[in-house]
């Protein structure tokens, strides 16, 4: 019985490891979007789509509600095809995928990559309810609004480039509550606003906020600040003392007594030469 069972176990797995070793000749192809999925109008973008190294073609495709539409097709063997869009506009956003023939046969297609388009609206407006220096642990909200084009829909676009979607709140804003934040959360954001009905344009960016998470408190932040400029103060204060000295040195009232420091003779040599250079001109116009 028992050895029986265990042949069995190992025809049963050895089988599928078999399976699996044939889907590993195709792995599932990786779509990327260089510098990024987010692009201005008439900006240039990437797309990478990495297959295998025994891959000979790859297709680019763009994805209509169930079905898809050739973009373009690369032949040559590589490990990676690219694929570059030069002027990104209303017909080059939406939704792409890849995949790579090897073998007289084609891969399972690539995960979807979304690609939009920036600055076909007007700008939205970013701010905070409250400042912008915030403790770890604790929440912030931001606002993304738009005085005059109704959005349904709000992105915002946090450092490390990933971007959150909202629907449209009460009147014209998106909220964004994000928390409890850590050290990771500090960096620029902006906001876009867009329509669910066109979901790859996109306006142009809002304004960038900068939000600072530090774990001193705020009030510290500011002092620390204060001390800051304080100093910086009072090193101009110094240097703007040193210099009206050094001017004045040579005006000083009982020049021969004071003519042996090393100091004030140098700054007197120095404005001589001055005097002698001022005098030039004149003396070439007689
Ligand atoms: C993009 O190009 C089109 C056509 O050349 C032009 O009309 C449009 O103003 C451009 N947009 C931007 C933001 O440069
Ligand atoms: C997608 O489907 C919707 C309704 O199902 C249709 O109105 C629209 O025209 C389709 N778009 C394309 C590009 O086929
Ligand atoms: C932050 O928001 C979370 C929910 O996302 C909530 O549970 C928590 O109490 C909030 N913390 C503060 C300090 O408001
Ligand atoms: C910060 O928070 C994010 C999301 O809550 C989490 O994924 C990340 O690991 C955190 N980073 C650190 C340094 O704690």
């Amino acid at each position: 019985m028992a050895p029986r069972d265990v042949t069995l176990f190992c025809l049963v797995l050895c089988l599928g490891q078999k399976i699996q070793a044939q889907d590993g000749n195709f792995p599932i192809p990786i779509i990327s979007a260089m510098p990024g999925s987010v692009i201005p109008w008439n900006g240039s973008v990437k797309i990478l789509c990495q297959g295998t190294l025994e891959s000979y073609v790859y297709q680019l495709e763009i994805l209509e509600n169930v079905t898809y539409k050739l973009v373009e097709k690369k032949l040559g063997f590589q490990e990676v095809a690219e694929f570059v869009i030069n002027r990104m506009d209303t017909n080059t956003a939406g939704r792409y995928q890849c995949r790579y023939g090897r073998e007289h046969r084609w891969s399972a297609p690539s995960e979807a990559l979304e690609l939009v388009v920036t600055g076909l609206y007007d700008k939205p407006f970013l701010s905070t309810d409250g400042g912008h220096v915030v403790m770890p642990g604790e929440n912030i909200s931001f606002q993304c609004s738009s005085a005059h084009m109704s959005f349904d829909r709000f992105s915002l676009s946090r450092p490390g480039g990933a971007t959150l979607s909202r629907h449209r709140d009460v009147g014209l804003q998106g909220d964004f509550t994000l928390g409890p934040v850590n050290l990771s959360f500090s960096g620029v954001y902006t906001c876009y606003g867009w329509d669910s009905g066109r979901p790859y344009i996109w306006s142009a960016p809002s304004n960038a906020l900068e939000l600072v998470v530090t774990d001193t408190r705020s009030q510290d932040y500011r002092t620390e600040n204060w001390v800051r400029m304080g100093v910086a103060g009072l090193v101009l204060i110094a240097l703007l003392a040193f210099l009206a000295e050094n001017r004045l040195g040579p005006q000083l009232p009982h020049q021969e007594d004071q003519q042996d420091l090393p100091d004030l003779s140098w700054s007197r040599q120095k404005s001589q030469t001055k005097w002698t250079f001022g005098l030039t001109p004149r003396t070439t116009r007689e």
